[in-house]
């Protein structure tokens, strides 16, 4: 199937983008379309269309995403909502317009009421009040999720595909003070505290929110295995996760051990912790077969590597 498609990862130099490439090409794919941002602006709707007409694509990841940490999308809700409405309304329209064969998005966790029962099924959505802090880039993939079903719906389509990856992490992901995940930002505290040799590392929060953490080339690995059982999805959107969570505490204790960082991890409890848990209940997608491959251990190994490797470019 994927041999011989064209196939458009739109994003493909983020975290998730650059994933799918290197599993797409472990299936053999030789015709993949890519754009950078700067070529193709996704959120602008005339250059969508005017790209999907000439390049006539037949499968689409959109792993495009105006993306960031609680800081980040709480600071500018307005342009995380629109960046992220924009750039899925115009792919989604220009996708069916132009006969895309199957079409990813990707919706978040953030998306399930802040307090969902744990672990979090498909269903919960739009059961209660969303996290304040993100809830505008959780309205917009909300939209994204139901525009999928509602074109599915119309057009009598399996084509359109949500998925619901829970926290992603992996090599190119931002590790940069203002725009990092806990996942890098960890990551790249410890490693500076241990080049530095510090006594002391304060970190925001209880230590004890619990996240669940799913390696960039897993969630690749599901898109694309949804894809190849387009034929038995129900119109709804799939969970995917590890099933394993860890309180940041215990992340902490795992990343620090991996780097080699002995010091001391002080945690500020007068910051906000965010929601308490998030953990994906993922049996949906596990009934069909799939199931994810890269252990934590593994998954940092990998990501360190890729960090140290590309230390100075990293700070996007
Ligand atoms: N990371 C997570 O934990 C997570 C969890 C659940 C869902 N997701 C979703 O998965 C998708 C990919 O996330 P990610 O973490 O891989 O993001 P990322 O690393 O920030 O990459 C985003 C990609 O989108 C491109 N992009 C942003 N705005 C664009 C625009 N207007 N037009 C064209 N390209 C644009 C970026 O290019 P530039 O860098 O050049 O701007 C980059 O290539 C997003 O939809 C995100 O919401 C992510």
């Amino acid at each position: 199937m994927f041999k011989n498609s064209r196939i458009f990862v739109a994003g493909h130099t983020g975290l998730l983008g650059t994933a799918l490439l290197a599993k797409l090409k472990e299936k053999g794919a030789a015709k993949i379309i890519t754009r950078k941002h700067s070529e193709l602006d996704l959120t602008d709707r005339g250059h969508v269309e005017r790209f999907f007409r000439e390049e006539k694509p037949e499968i689409v990841f959109l792993a495009a995403g105006k993306t960031g940490g609680i800081a980040a999308s709480s600071a500018y809700p307005a342009t995380f909502f629109h960046e992220n409405a924009a750039m899925q309304i115009n792919v989604i329209e220009a996708a069916q317009k132009y006969g895309v064969r199957h079409f990813v998005f990707y919706g978040s966790s953030c998306m399930y009421p802040r307090n969902s029962p744990q672990p979090i099924k498909e269903e919960y959505l739009m059961t209660g009040p969303l996290d304040e802090f993100s809830e505008a880039y959780a309205g917009a993939k909300i939209s994204g999720v139901l525009a999928c079903r509602a074109y599915n719906s119309q057009y009598r389509t399996n084509r359109f595909i949500a998925v619901v990856p829970n926290t992603l992490y992996g090599p190119n992901d931002h590790f940069s003070i203002e725009n990092s995940h806990v996942f890098s930002a960890l990551l790249r505290r410890f490693h500076e505290a241990k080049v530095l040799d510090k006594q002391e590392v304060a970190l925001w929060g209880s230590g004890n929110p619990r996240r669940e953490f799913i390696f960039s080339e897993d969630v690749a690995d599901a898109s694309i295995f949804l894809v190849e059982n387009a034929g038995k999805l129900d119109n709804t959107h799939y969970n995917a996760g590890t099933g394993v969570d860890y309180s940041i505490r215990e992340l902490a204790g795992i990343i620090a051990r991996k780097i080699g960082y002995g010091g001391e991890i002080r945690w500020d409890a007068t910051r906000p912790d965010g929601v308490s848990r998030k953990l994906l209940d993922s049996s949906r997608i596990e009934q069909l077969g799939w199931k994810p491959s890269v252990t934590i251990e593994e998954g940092l190994e990998r990501t360190y590597k890729w960090y140290l490797e590309n230390v100075e470019g990293a700070g996007r």
